[in-house]
């Protein structure tokens, strides 16, 4: 048992949408969640910038006595994890990676598209999934150009949010992707975009949220980290912005968006 609270970090935002699968699977889990907002976005900077983000704020989540550590990113993942891992070498870490192998194991048409930001396409991570689970699959990826900004800025609802989203779904649609990989956690704040824009077909979208809330139980059980039953759960919310952005996460984290 250790009631000490769960860390979860991000480039900003999106991140929240990982910690809302844990906010509502694990009610009595405390969470400590970093959106960066100051640095953010993630998805052009260098593998040393990235580094240096992520250990500062994995500092920042011991300090506040996490137990275990999110990277609600899947940039910094791709860029930093390993990273993280050899420096941190007590501390459990989970990753996102985009969900390519369930999208290869059940695509129909044979063709999966995968929304992701630049990094994290380049990253061995990314290559190496579709190079094992691709043989028979055709990967078209796009990255999700200005998405992350529209999540940032609160502007989902916006009309031209819808022309964006579709400028980058578009070709996906019509390569034949029967399957979308949200391969970047801000880009499930979009999905009601995304949702109305495939309406009318056969095309599943895929998040990883809750993949990786499972993930983070099984490695509770392994650690034996979980919380007593009865701990009554802490939300914190932290930043290297101002206090504005700090509240606008708080903000963001309850918002119904997501359900
Ligand atoms: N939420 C991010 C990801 O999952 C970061 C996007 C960015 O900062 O560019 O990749």
């Amino acid at each position: 048992m250790n009631d000490n609270p769960i860390g979860v970090f991000d480039s900003g935002m999106g991140g929240l949408s990982v910690w809302r699968a844990l906010y509502k699977a694990l009610g009595n889990e405390s969470l400590v969640y970093l959106g960066d907002g100051l640095n953010c976005p993630y998805g052009n900077r260098t593998r040393g910038e990235i580094c240096r983000f992520a250990d500062e704020a994995v500092r920042i989540l011991l300090g506040r006595g996490c137990k275990l550590i999110v990277v609600a990113c899947n940039t910094a993942t791709a860029m930093a994890i390993d990273y993280l891992r050899e420096k941190y070498p007590d501390i459990p870490f989970v990753g996102l990676e985009p969900a390519v192998k369930p999208a290869c194991l059940t695509t129909r048409s044979g063709v999966v598209g995968v929304l992701a930001t630049a990094r994290s396409l380049e990253g061995d991570l990314f290559r190496h999934t579709a190079a094992k689970y691709a043989a028979d699959v055709r990967i078209l990826t796009a990255v999700g150009e200005g998405f992350v900004e529209i999540v940032e800025n609160d502007a989902e609802h916006l009309p031209e949010t819808e022309v964006i989203v579709r400028r980058v779904l578009q070709p996906l649609l019509d390569g034949g992707a029967d399957k979308i990989v949200l391969g970047c956690t801000h880009y499930p704040f979009l999905l009601p975009v995304m949702k109305r824009i495939v309406a009318g077909r056969q095309v599943d979208i895929i998040d990883s949220g809750e993949a990786v809330e499972r993930r983070v139980e099984q490695l509770l059980d392994m650690h034996g980290l979980r919380a007593d039953a009865g701990h009554r759960p802490a939300y914190e919310f932290v930043t290297f912005a101002d206090e504005d952005y700090r509240r606008r996460l708080e903000h963001k984290a309850f918002a119904a968006e997501l359900d």
